[in-house]
């Protein structure tokens, strides 16, 4: 797999320790939810880069100087479960973010996502769009919220995963140019099941305490 250019992977030694914390199968779910809320705040930052800014005057208590606005409405889209590990962080940077919301899970037997729920928030159609969700395995899901987004008049969309699979990757670069990708790693492939390899296992179950 050639690395796009619109994907951004993270590069970082802080990333890199939490992203074992991750990967470990004996890390418990503080450790788990702690090492998630780090890299989600740094993976956050990389995804805000290049927003459009108002320039204005502010007055310091010495002079006057420049300041600035971000000059867009944000509008994160967590992907249902997982992508809601990924919204807190954002909202850090972003307090008056809109939130909207799209259910699907993987069917285990096809791979294929099945929606369940969804609800937008207006200003998908002139915001930035920020889609989130952990894994990026096959990108049936990513595809299936972007398609969905573009529908709804999106014009403007990031995908934030934690782990890409190349598989999943080259089919979104593929289909959707425009859309930029940041990660904070790329695995080798995936399986039979088509779970990331060497991956972290289910990132939701383990998030949530479920199996
Ligand atoms: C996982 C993950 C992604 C999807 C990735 O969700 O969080 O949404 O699978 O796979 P894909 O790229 O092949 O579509 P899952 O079905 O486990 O649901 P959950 O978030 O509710 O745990």
């Amino acid at each position: 797999m050639n690395v796009h250019s619109n994907v951004t992977i993270l590069d970082h030694p802080v990333v890199a320790r939490d992203l074992s914390i991750l990967r470990d199968e004996t890390t418990k779910i503080v450790e788990f939810r702690s090492a998630m809320s780090r890299i989600a705040t740094i993976l956050a930052y990389e995804s805000l880069k290049e927003l459009p800014l108002r320039k204005t005057t502010i007055h310091t208590p010495i002079e006057a100087t420049s300041g600035y606005h971000i000059n867009t409405e944000i509008v994160v889209v967590p992907i249902l479960r997982a992508g809601l590990t990924l919204v807190d962080a954002i909202m850090n940077f972003i307090p008056d973010a809109k939130i909207g919301h799209l259910g699907m899970y993987r069917d285990e037997t096809t791979h294929e996502p099945v929606d369940y729920y969804s609800n937008l928030p207006d200003e998908v159609s002139d915001g930035l769009v920020l889609v989130v969700d952990p894994m990026l395995a096959t990108g049936g899901s990513a595809d299936d919220a972007i398609g969905y987004l573009k529908k709804h008049g999106a014009k403007n969309i990031r995908f934030t995963s934690l782990i890409s699979a190349p598989e999943g990757l080259d089919r979104i670069t593929e289909k959707y140019p425009d859309v930029s990708i940041i990660t904070a790693a790329v695995d080798e492939k995936l399986n039979d099941d088509a779970f990331i390899v060497p991956g972290l296992g289910d990132a939701g179950d383990r998030y949530f305490g479920t199996t």
